[in-house]
């Protein structure tokens, strides 16, 4: 067991602190060489530069009031009008900044599901639909609301099925929910359709473009084919869309519009008998970081649209390298129908294994993210990802041939780990797993100090994991046996 971290008797000097700062940094994966497809959201120096100046001339201002603060309320207003704009909403649409996805989701579950109270109190149970594919924070927010989410099958292009939604709505339903695109193929939902539904149904419906929101538009005036996914189709009543992603603002930024007031008047929230007065929020956190909604400002006025066409050029003639480097693999395969810089892909059949692969791509020093049901590695490609496209390639085919030669190393190391997880059918067995994870991740009995010149905490090692997985097989088929017995 480590010592007890406390907080220094004494203050440290600035720049031992600093220098501690950027040694911590080393154990990161090298983003900016490209190594990683996912998370971080770079243009170049500059950029990062302006963010980095933009977010400290408001890092101290409190957002909880906006009328203390004029000047974020006057940013906040301008980022939401520019991103309606960009999303062809009229001058109707309206909306607020939150703190990502995660947050801007988590309110429009709560919004509907407010709404559905006041105009329909019969609903005692309200429910969501969606597909698969829709990203977990619904099912979080729903999770923490008391509210169902009831999934549709995709199709085999990776797409929701609007009949297939169909099937799910209840008097119950109080949302339907669609991706554009969504996150783990990079596919856009049929959301014309799916529009039509919930107009057919009178229900609201929310279209996720929390990664697409500042992509897409930019991509359909390059000319890709995109269907309309935006205020363009009636019957999409709210939209999320994420500055902190291809909005290139700081993190903890995403934008949050609803077709009119009429949606949005259900999100606020107010306390009337507080002693410390009257306290009203719109959004779900308290005190909201002012520097992130003047990065993501400044991010808008930076890159101008001309700016942002620029870099969606640059990543998509990216994309179709790395897409057609991979339709020439043989055994490789692309999952759906990529419609801008996402792309999923897995082998034929599975053969040679995709997470043999992967963990040949992972010693080369890349970082993936492996994806189940089914197997396959996702890529989003990022201006920092360009340069590393033909190298990745490289590294691909080599992986490739290492998995054909080596079949056996499908019983070993993370590929074994990964195969057994996503081959599972009991997902309880799973959950049971991964919360285990957190809990030694947060357990400080037994983790070490953070200053300690040591591997990150990261997944304990897959040995331990496959023993309590087996162990629970064992008794789960011991179960099983006892249970034909009777
Ligand atoms: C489609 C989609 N929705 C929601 C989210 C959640 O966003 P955040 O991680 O900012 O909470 C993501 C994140 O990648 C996403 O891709």
């Amino acid at each position: 067991m480590s010592d007890k971290i406390t907080i220094p008797a004494q203050g440290r000097d600035k720049d031992t602190i600093l220098d501690e700062l950027s040694k911590l940094h080393l154990k990161d994966i090298p983003w900016k060489e490209g190594r990683a497809w996912s998370m971080v959201y770079y243009v170049d120096e500059d950029h990062q530069d302006l963010l980095e100046k933009a977010y400290s001339s408001f890092f101290s201002e409190n957002y909880l009031n906006p009328f203390a603060f004029q000047s974020l309320k006057k940013m906040e207003l301008e980022v939401i009008q520019m991103t309606a704009s960009l999303l062809h909403g009229d001058e109707h649409v309206t909306g607020t900044m939150t703190s990502g996805g995660t947050e801007s989701i988590f309110l429009a579950v709560y919004t509907y599901r407010e709404r559905a109270q006041k105009l329909f109190p019969q609903i005692k149970a309200p429910e969501i639909v969606a597909s698969t594919t829709i990203h977990p924070a619904f099912e979080k927010a729903a999770h923490l609301l008391n509210i169902k989410v009831k999934k549709a099958a995709i199709d085999q292009n990776m797409r929701a099925q609007p009949a297939e939604l169909a099937k799910l709505i209840s008097p119950n339903t109080i949302l339907i929910a669609a991706s554009a695109p969504s996150y783990p193929h990079g596919v856009l939902d049929p959301i014309a359709e799916i529009a039509a539904l919930a107009l057919a149904k009178k229900l609201p419906f929310h279209v996720d473009c929390c990664i697409g929101g500042f992509m897409l538009p930019w991509v359909e005036k390059l000319g890709y084919p995109i269907a309309p996914f935006d205020f363009r189709v009636p019957g999409v009543t709210s939209i999320s869309a994420d500055a902190h992603k291809f909005g290139y603002g700081a993190k903890g930024a995403s934008v949050l519009l609803y077709r009119s007031m009429n949606y949005l008047k259900h999100q606020f929230y107010v306390v009337t008998d507080w002693p410390g007065g009257i306290y009203a929020s719109p959004t779900l956190l308290g005190s909201r970081p002012g520097g992130a909604i003047a990065a993501t400002w400044s991010a808008m006025q930076a890159l101008g649209q001309e700016g942002y066409l620029k870099i969606a050029r640059e990543i998509m003639q990216a994309t179709n390298e790395l897409k057609e480097a991979l339709e020439g693999i043989p055994e490789i395969i692309i999952l759906g129908d990529p419609a801008m810089n996402i792309i999923a892909f897995s082998t034929i059949n599975n053969q040679p294994d995709i997470f043999v692969i992967a963990d040949q791509l992972e010693q080369k020093g890349w970082m993936l993210d492996r994806q189940q049901l089914p197997n396959s590695i996702h890529l989003t490609v990022m201006r920092h990802n360009i340069p590393v496209v033909n190298q990745y390639i490289a590294d691909l085919k080599a992986a490739i041939d290492f998995a054909q030669k080596n079949p056996a190393a499908v019983a070993k190391g993370n590929a074994a780990l990964y195969g057994l997880m996503a081959r599972i059918p009991f997902r309880g067995m799973v959950e049971t797993n991964v919360r285990h994870i957190f809990e030694e991740l947060y357990d400080f009995s037994k983790s070490t100090s953070i200053t300690e010149d040591e591997k990150p905490v990261s997944l304990p090692d897959p040995p331990r994991w496959m023993g309590e997985l087996n162990r629970l097989l064992t008794t789960l088929a011991q179960l099983k046996s006892f249970w034909k017995k009777r």
